[in-house]
Parts: structure tokens; C-alpha cells; sequence
């Protein structure tokens, strides 16, 4: 079995409404290992480094104003596959095509308040982790 990490973000909506609990208890309930976590409210320079891939969008500057609005709860989780399957766990970025039982598609309220981020590829993982936590606070 090959272990994998990957980065998530509970995002400020989600906290907003209680229900970090529930996110969490997805990944619990799937047997993945919460190896990391810090709940946190982003300054601007964390925000565009994390989102720096969409610097130049449209959305940028709406998207580092939200993320920067409220505590978020970042995460490190660890387990076979783990980018992949938490990608499919949590749904499309756009809630409407989110199917239900994803959690976008349960919990999300639009494109950009849509409760949940993941890394999608493991390489982005390493680097989304790495703003957040250093290898010595992780679970080993
Ligand atoms: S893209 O251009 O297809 O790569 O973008 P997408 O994957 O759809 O979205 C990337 C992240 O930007 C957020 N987003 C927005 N924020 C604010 N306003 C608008 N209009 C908007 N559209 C997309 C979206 O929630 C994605 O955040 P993460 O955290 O990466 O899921």
C-alpha cells in the first residue's frame, strides 16, 4: 500500500457554519489519518502564495479577500491515494455540478464559498502543505 499526503482547507464559510465537525468526520469515516492541523485565519501574502497558480484571474483579488475573511482549518491527511480520492470526495468546484453526497454538493454554497479546498496532484500537495506546516509537526 503506498502511503500518500495531501492538503485540505476547511474554508471560511464552512467554518462559519459550524460545520468543521461534519467535513471532518467524512474523512474519519473513510479511514484516512489526520496527520496535521491548524485552524488559522490567512494574511494576504500566505493567501496569494497559496492560490498563486490564479494570480491573474479574474477572481483573484475576490478570492484572497474571502479566504482572508474568516479562520479556515488547514489540514494534513495521509492514505492510499489520498489526493485523488479526497478530490472525488469533495466534489466540482462549482457546487451545481456537484453531485450529492460529495461534500461540495452537500455542503457548498457557491463557486467561491464552497466550503472545502484540496490539492489536486500530489506535487501540489507537498507545496500547499509546506506554507502551513513543517515536516517536524506532522504525525509520523
Ligand atoms: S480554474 O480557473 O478553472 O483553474 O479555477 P477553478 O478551479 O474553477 O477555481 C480555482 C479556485 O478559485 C475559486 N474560484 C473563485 N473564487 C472567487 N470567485 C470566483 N468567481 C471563483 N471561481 C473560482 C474556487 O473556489 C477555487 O478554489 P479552491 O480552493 O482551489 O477550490
Amino acid at each position: 500500500m503506498e502511503m500518500e499526503r495531501t492538503f485540505v482547507m476547511i474554508k471560511p464559510d464552512a467554518v462559519k457554519r459550524n460545520l468543521i465537525g461534519q467535513i471532518i468526520s467524512r474523512f474519519e469515516l473513510r479511514g484516512l489519518k489526520i496527520i496535521g492541523m491548524k485552524m488559522l485565519k490567512m494574511d494576504r501574502e500566505t493567501a496569494e502564495k497559496l492560490y498563486a497558480e490564479h494570480q491573474g484571474k479574474p477572481f483573484f483579488q475576490e478570492l484572497v479577500s474571502y479566504i482572508t475573511s474568516g479562520p479556515v482549518v488547514t489540514m494534513v491527511i495521509e492514505g492510499d491515494g489520498v489526493v485523488q480520492l479526497i478530490r472525488k470526495m469533495i466534489g466540482n468546484t462549482d457546487p451545481k455540478e456537484s453531485p450529492p453526497g460529495t461534500i461540495r454538493g452537500d455542503m457548498a454554497l457557491s463557486k467561491s464559498e464552497n466550503a472545502i479546498h484540496a490539492s489536486d496532484s500530489p506535487e501540489k500537495a507537498l507545496r500547499e502543505m509546506s506554507i502551513f506546516f513543517t515536516e517536524k509537526e506532522l504525525l509520523q
